[in-house]
């Protein structure tokens, strides 16, 4: 492979090079979904980090080229950039606590992406991720299927992971759906909650549904208690990976994922946690559920819970 081959390749952006960008990276080199690049402000940690990175390469069969870098310049002509930049939560805060400081962080970052990629689709994992991905939309101006974020792939692998621990069964026959914002109030569905096709409502008592479910909602504060400095990384990195492979592959995955909505359940001009179809375009569609009463309303309180923090979006954007 010569190196104009090479840079045929889709060109990823990730910004960020700490534990959640540096996991991004590596699982996309080793799906060799495309040549990646890894920014970062603190000199020489993205540089180093995408070194050690492409030297696994012929250890681990990928040949993308994998860049370090201190200047957005070098972030040109993205596919696809990833936004991670922004402090992790400390044990005992909440995802909102990061407003102040994390929507100044991605409204820069958005603002450095925009003058050197015309048309990326960027995916936002900072938190609080649906806050984030509305600052990233105002600021970049991108048209609504290009601009999405990271929340319900994971929330979901939560609960199919608590859901396997609770039955005694294999990972791989559950899936589950879970909407809403990325925080307390998230709205995991038991009813889309399948195992092998079977709703987990038919198989588990109200009390191990209502366990699952609420070890779910604190599912990020449950390892952020247990590291004690940082947050989650392998999972939300696994995560990000799975819809870039939906992308760039164009396999129209259905996967729960942080969207604006224009009306969708009752929403608008508002990002929160819905199924959606990913292809290389971005979004294609939002699929919409018909959601009975109670699920109706623990949606509303999310949207609400979501809304209230885009506030602070909305003033820091104004000023
Ligand atoms: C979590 C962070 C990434 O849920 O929000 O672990």
């Amino acid at each position: 492979m010569n190196s104009d081959q090479l840079r045929t390749r889709p060109k990823i952006t990730v910004v960020g090079a700490g534990q959640v960008g540096s996991t991004v990276a590596q699982l996309l080199a080793y799906n060799n979904l495309g040549n990646i690049t890894i920014i970062d402000i603190v000199e020489g940690l993205p540089q180093g980090k995408a070194l050690d990175l492409q030297e696994s390469g012929c250890l681990q069969v990928f040949d993308s080229l994998i860049t370090g870098t201190n200047d957005y310049k070098d972030t040109a002509d993205s596919d696809i950039v990833v936004i991670t930049a922004g402090l992790p939560r400390k044990p005992g805060q909440s995802r909102d606590d990061l407003v102040a400081i994390n929507a100044k962080i991605v409204k820069s970052v958005t603002e450095q992406i925009m003058e050197h990629s015309k048309n990326p689709i960027i995916i936002v994992v900072s938190n609080p991720l649906d806050a984030m991905v509305y600052m990233a939309k105002k600021v970049s101006g991108l048209p609504k299927h290009r601009i999405l974020g990271m929340a319900g792939v994971l929330d979901s692998a939560r609960l199919r992971t608590f859901v396997s621990l609770e039955l005694n069964c294999s990972l791989v026959d559950v899936d589950a759906m879970v909407l809403g914002g990325h925080g307390d109030s998230m709205v995991p569905l038991p009813r889309y909650t399948t195992v092998s096709g079977i709703s987990i409502t038919e198989l588990m008592t109200e009390e191990q549904i209502e366990r699952v479910v609420d070890r779910t909602r604190k599912g990020g504060a449950e390892i952020v208690q247990l590291l004690k400095t940082g947050s989650a990384f392998m999972a939300p990195g696994a995560s990000v990976v799975r819809m870039i492979d939906s992308i760039l592959r164009n396999k129209r995955r259905m996967l729960p994922c942080t969207a604006y909505l224009e009306g969708e359940y009752g929403w608008k001009d508002i990002f929160f946690g819905v199924p959606v179809k990913l292809c290389s375009t971005g979004i294609e569609s939002i699929v919409e559920l018909k959601l009975t009463d109670s699920e109706m309303a623990a949606l509303n309180k999310s949207a609400e819970d979501v809304q209230n923090t885009c506030k602070q979006v909305d003033a820091i954007l104004a000023s």
